[in-house]
């Protein structure tokens, strides 16, 4: 095969056959394709699309690319939630005890903050001497001990993704769904899982800018894991405004343990309790969604799901105290409220702002590897339809650098919109996608 024949075919809108994306992704992992032919090939896809056949062989060959995580000592289902990625979407941290309670195994390989959307692992991190590197036989250990395990990627997961998904993110080819759809379920297929539920985010915060884009991501991704075997569905989800309260990494730490002792925020309860139950549904622990939710607020309710928290920080050698004596997390030096221009109601709340004013903190990264402040975020957010006086405070930043305070207020100025009018949001679950609709 000549790789530049495969790239012309795909640049005038063939499809590939299974053999030609063979030679291409285990080229390009072992070198023999150098990276200017596939990134020509990333762009032909991104313009010309993949059939979901075509996807789903990318996804297999991308997942296979590298070792697969082996999880058959693990009798109990093995069940995964991934997210496309939001502003103050602390979801996981909630959402793995919680499972593990209900009888599930919870093997959870994340990611770290980029751009403007947060990473799981960074807010793991400012949980003192918690390790995300856990080789794999740790990470089993861990989960056959507590039900649920959370680490970082490791170089042998899913290499071409690896590869593939720094080159994509320097020649401008990331917002393409067969692309996207590959590089997630080639690394969450890769846990050994059973079953995956997907939060897709759509709105002003997420990847996916239009509800139709988010729609077409979610059909995609389950079409290919119903493909591969897997128990499936997904949730479309609004990121206009960020979940929950606080945008940050230690900031979303101690809001995720006040949540999963009963004190969480609406809007964050309502997508942790809905994914929590699909995925019930999906490995039968639960008979009906109803059943599903009373089991899930009877493990917050008993104190069951902050002590399973717990005690996943304490195998994976972080400091359970600092659980309950937040003082002992990472904090900020300065904390200074915002203050509202002017009374009403408000209108909205800028997930993309709020996000770019957490990356000017310190607490997100620009570049994969730029360190993050860990102390540093943003509490108390206003939320959409609230009532709010002059001057009362729309949200609390928390900094450790004057200038970077002045920029990270400079980014929130118009973020935050105020009007006359009552104000109903949409809803914040517009959708679950499931195996029967996906065409
Ligand atoms: N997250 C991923 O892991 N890959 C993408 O392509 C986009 C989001």
């Amino acid at each position: 095969m000549v790789p530049q024949w495969i790239i012309e075919k795909k640049r005038d809108g063939n499809a590939l056959t299974p053999e030609e994306l063979q030679y291409f992704i285990e080229g390009y992992t072992n070198g023999d394709i150098p990276d200017y032919q596939m990134a020509a090939m990333a762009m032909a896809i991104y313009f010309q699309g993949m059939s979901l056949a075509e996807t789903a062989t990318l996804t297999e060959l991308m997942m296979n690319s590298g070792d697969l995580v082996d999880t058959s000592a693990i009798t109990l289902p093995k069940v995964d939630k991934h997210s496309t990625g939001g502003v103050g979407d602390k979801v996981s941290l909630l959402l793995a005890p919680l499972m593990a309670c209900c009888g599930t195994a919870v093997p959870m390989i994340s990611g770290r903050g980029l751009g403007i959307t947060g990473g799981t692992l960074d807010k793991l991190e400012s949980i003192p001497g918690f390790r995300v590197d856990l080789s794999e036989r740790e990470f089993v250990a861990v989960l056959q001990e507590c039900g649920c395990a959370m680490i970082g990627q490791t170089g042998q997961l899913a290499p071409a993704d690896k590869k593939l998904y720094a080159l994509r993110d320097v020649t401008g080819t990331v917002p393409s769904i067969p692309l996207i759809t590959a590089s997630i379920m080639s690394k969450k297929l890769a846990e050994g899982i059973d079953g995956l539920v997907m939060d897709v985010k759509w709105g002003k915060g997420a990847f996916m800018k239009t509800y139709e884009d988010a729609q077409e991501l979610a059909r995609t991704i389950v079409h290919v894991g119903t493909r591969m075997g897997k128990g499936m569905a997904a949730l479309i989800t609004d990121m206009n405004q960020p979940l929950g309260l606080s945008a940050g990494n230690s900031v979303e730490v101690i809001e995720s343990m006040e949540a999963l002792q009963g004190r969480g925020a609406p809007d964050l309860m309502e997508v942790t309790l809905e994914l929590c139950a699909q995925m019930l549904l999906l490995m039968k622990q639960a008979d009906s969604r109803e059943a599903a939710l009373a089991q899930l607020q009877q493990q917050i309710d008993s104190g069951a799901a902050f002590a399973r928290f717990k005690q996943m920080v304490q195998l994976q050698g972080g400091d359970p105290a600092a659980l309950d004596d937040y003082a002992r997390l990472p904090t900020a030096s300065m904390q200074e409220p915002f203050p509202a221009p002017e009374s009403g109601v408000v209108q909205e709340v800028s997930a993309e702002a709020v996000g770019r004013a957490v990356v000017v903190l310190g607490g997100g990264r620009a570049k994969t590897d730029d360190r993050v402040d860990h102390g540093v975020g943003i509490t108390n957010l206003c939320k959409v339809g609230a009532a709010v006086e002059k001057d009362q405070p729309l949200l609390t930043l928390h900094a450790n650098s004057e200038d970077r305070l002045a920029e990270a207020k400079r980014l929130l100025a118009d973020a935050v919109v105020i009007g006359d009018a009552p104000v109903k949001p949409d809803p914040l679950i517009k959708e679950i996608i499931k195996p029967e609709q996906d065409k």
